[in-house]
C-alpha cells in the first residue's frame, strides 16, 4: 500500500446514500461448491428483492472473471485475490447504499471472515449452499466435474482443490432438498425478521 496516499472523505456519506433509496444496505454472501445453487438463488433473490422495489446488485462468479478478475485463474493465491477484490467491490456497492448479493465458492474461511471484517456487524450475511457434492456432481451444469475426474482440469474445487465449509454461516440451504421457491422465502425472512427490509 502507497504510503502516501491519503484518504479522502466524501461529503454525501453511506447512510444518505440509503436513506435516498430508502433502504439499508447489506451484503448477501452466497458461498458453496461449483453446482450447488449459488447463482440460481441469488439470482432469483435479486429478482424477489428488485420486484419489491429494493435496489440491489448481483455480482457472480462467472460473470466477474470475465472482467475484473479476467487475470486470475484458480491456484489458491487467485482465489484469495479473487475474494479479496470481490470483497472491496461488493462494500462500495454497499456504500452506494445497495443490497449486494454476491455469489462465488470462497473455498477458504480466512477469506470470507476478511470480507465479514468490511462491513458493519449484522450487514455481513453469510449464505452456505450446503447442497452434497455428489448433487453437485450430478447435476454438473457446466460439465466441468466430468472434466476435472478426467484429469481434463485440474484444482477444480471439492475434487482435486478444497472447500472449507463455513462453521457458522447465517443461513445454510441446500437446493437438493429444498427448492428455489423455499430458499428464497427462507432469505426474505431472514431479511425480514433482521429488519434489513420492511416488505
Ligand atoms: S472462487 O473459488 O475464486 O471463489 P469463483 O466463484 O470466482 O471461484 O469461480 C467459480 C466458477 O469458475 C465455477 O462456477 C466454474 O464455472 C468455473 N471454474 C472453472 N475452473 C474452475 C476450478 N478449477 N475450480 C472451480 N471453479 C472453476
Amino acid at each position: 500500500m502507497a504510503d502516501d496516499i491519503v484518504w479522502h472523505d466524501h461529503k454525501v456519506v453511506r447512510s444518505q446514500r440509503a436513506e435516498n433509496k430508502n433502504q439499508k444496505p447489506c451484503l448477501l454472501w452466497f458461498t458453496g461448491l461449483s453446482g450447488s445453487g449459488k447463482s440460481t438463488i441469488a439470482n432469483a433473490l435479486d429478482v424477489a428483492l428488485h420486484n419489491r422495489g429494493y435496489h440491489t446488485f448481483l455480482l457472480d462468479g462467472d460473470n466477474v472473471r470475465h472482467g475484473l478478475c479476467r487475470d486470475l485463474g484458480f491456484s489458491d493465491e487467485d482465489r484469495v485475490e479473487n475474494i479479496r477484490r470481490i470483497g472491496e467491490v461488493s462494500k462500495l456497492f454497499a456504500d452506494a447504499g445497495l443490497i449486494v448479493l454476491s455469489a462465488f465458492i470462497s473455498p477458504f474461511n480466512s477469506d470470507r471472515r476478511l470480507v465479514r471484517k468490511l462491513f458493519p456487524a449484522g450487514e455481513f450475511i453469510e449464505v452456505y449452499m450446503d447442497t452434497p457434492l455428489a448433487t453437485c456432481e450430478e447435476r454438473d451444469p457446466k460439465g466441468l466435474y466430468q472434466k476435472a475426474r478426467a484429469g481434463e482440469i485440474s484444482d477444480f474445487t471439492g475434487i482435486d482443490s478444497p472447500y472449507e465449509a463455513p462453521a457458522h454461516p447465517e443461513i445454510s440451504l441446500d437446493t437438493s432438498s429444498s427448492s428455489v421457491d423455499d430458499c428464497v422465502d427462507s432469505l426474505i425472512n431472514y431479511l425480514l425478521e433482521r429488519k434489513l427490509i420492511v416488505g
